[in-house]
């Protein structure tokens, strides 16, 4: 950060001013603001009406590299170019029952390489990797660059919070969009997540960009334009960065709640669990090692148990107990089938919201999360379902929510004839690099 720079140097004011009747910025204005944000000489007002004004307009390369630079430049930049091995992170746009991070870390350090693998908490309908793992007794995610260092060394892998000092531009900024109606922002989602990734040093990065209706872009074609600039950004500034598209328009496996989804992560490391949650790991994972350039076979590393030694590994270097039993819920719910057929539509949106209000997310950041609650699945798409049979257990420790939880579900299941039924679509929907 320059800190000589003028705060006058431009008037924010016009710069909102352009931005929103559609004009460009320069790519030293674009540096401009968010050098000025992060110094305190933008209003957080003014912030807000500038985001609101990219949410409408976007914004160019010309003007979104610059931005981007400016936001990693801002606070620290890890190197681990110094490491004994390659590093490769993974990272998820946002989506419901997405525990894929727990699989994949353990298992691509199992492969000889190191994950960094830097994760948030979650916010609305989504979760968040960290919570997750907070409902494992002990399990910690704020460790130091030292620690995360060392650990990278000793198990090949970490998964931990940014700290206030990575990309301190983003923290601020992706609060005030949280509460001003500005998140789902191609330019805005594409510097959040990169600034980070860009700071936190990985050599390379997989993104797994999701696309439906419990995802941030709801259709493939801005899901496509999101992978593009993330890709380009990255790539820009020397990560080698590749994007898987998928689908997220029903949730991920078989659960959506922190503890819940742990218990399936686990299954998974364990040589079983739901083929989908499986199937988008392996692609992950192959794609993550090709962009080293380490031979090595996932499946067969799964398969082995090595992967689960790592996870061992990690959770315990990480304050965890692996074998500590798991927070059950105080009370369930089951919501049952509604006819005979094939269920045909489980929305992830639905069942984001209805975990949520169980108690698995917050309303604000600063509220605790239930490690309990959340939604159990008893079917996935496709699945032949008979009327009266269990479909979804709704847990949590304080029943007054189900009523919210049920309401949220109220139109999220379609079961169809079987003759007539569309039978589901792909879960991986392309890649860009
Ligand atoms: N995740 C982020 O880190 N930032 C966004 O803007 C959206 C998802």
């Amino acid at each position: 950060m320059d800190v000589a720079l003028d705060p006058r140097r431009y008037s924010i004011v016009d710069l909102i001013r352009r931005k929103r009747d559609g004009g460009a910025w320069s790519p030293d204005e674009a540096t401009w603001i968010i050098e000025a944000y992060t110094a305190g000489w933008i209003a957080d007002e003014q912030m807000s009406a500038l985001a609101m004004a990219v949410f409408f307009r976007g914004m160019s390369a010309e003007e979104l590299d610059p931005w981007t630079a400016a936001m990693v430049a801002g606070g620290v930049r890890l190197d681990y170019s110094d490491l004994d091995r390659p590093t490769v992170d993974k990272h998820s746009t946002g989506g419901v029952g997405d525990k894929i991070t727990l699989v994949l870390t353990p298992l691509v350090a199992a492969c000889g390489v190191a994950v960094p693998q830097l994760s948030g908490r979650g916010l609305g309908h989504t979760g968040g990797t960290l919570d997750k793992l907070e409902s494992i007794p002990g399990w910690r995610g704020d460790l130091d660059s030292a620690q995360v260092r060392r650990q990278l060394l000793e198990v090949g892998g970490a998964i931990v919070a940014a700290g206030p000092d990575l990309a301190p531009a983003d923290r601020k900024l992706y609060a005030l969009r949280d509460v001003t109606g500005t998140v789902e922002s191609i330019p805005l989602i594409a510097s959040s997540i990169m600034s980070k990734k860009i700071a936190e040093g990985t050599g390379a990065l997989v993104l797994d960009v999701k696309v439906g209706s419990g995802a941030f872009m709801k259709d493939l074609d801005s899901a496509r334009r999101l992978a593009r600039t993330m890709v380009r950004i990255g790539s820009g500034a020397g990560v080698r960065t590749v994007a898987l598209l998928s689908d997220m328009s029903t949730p991920l496996g078989l659960t959506a709640g922190n503890a819940l989804e742990v218990r399936e992560a686990v299954e998974v490391l364990a040589g079983g669990g739901p083929d989908d949650v499986v199937e988008l790991t392996l692609a992950l994972a192959r794609e993550m090692l090709a962009a080293v350039g380490v031979e090595a076979d996932p499946a067969e590393v799964l398969a082995s148990g090595r992967a689960m030694d790592r996870w061992r590994r990690l959770v315990r270097a990480q304050g965890g107990d692996p074998d500590a039993p798991l927070p059950t819920a105080l009370e369930t719910e089951v919501v049952t089938a509604p006819s005979d057929g094939v269920l045909e539509r489980l929305d992830a949106m639905a069942v984001g919201l209805a975990a949520w209000h169980l108690g698995a997310g917050r309303v604000r950041k600063e509220d605790d999360v239930q490690a309990a609650a959340g939604v159990e699945l008893h079917a996935q798409r496709g699945d032949e379902v008979r009327a009266g049979q269990p479909l979804l257990t709704l847990h949590t420790d304080t029943p007054e929510r189900f009523a919210a939880a049920r309401a949220a579900l109220a139109g999220a299941v379609g079961v169809a004839d079987p003759r007539s039924a569309a039978a589901p679509g792909p879960l991986l929907l392309g890649r860009v690099d």
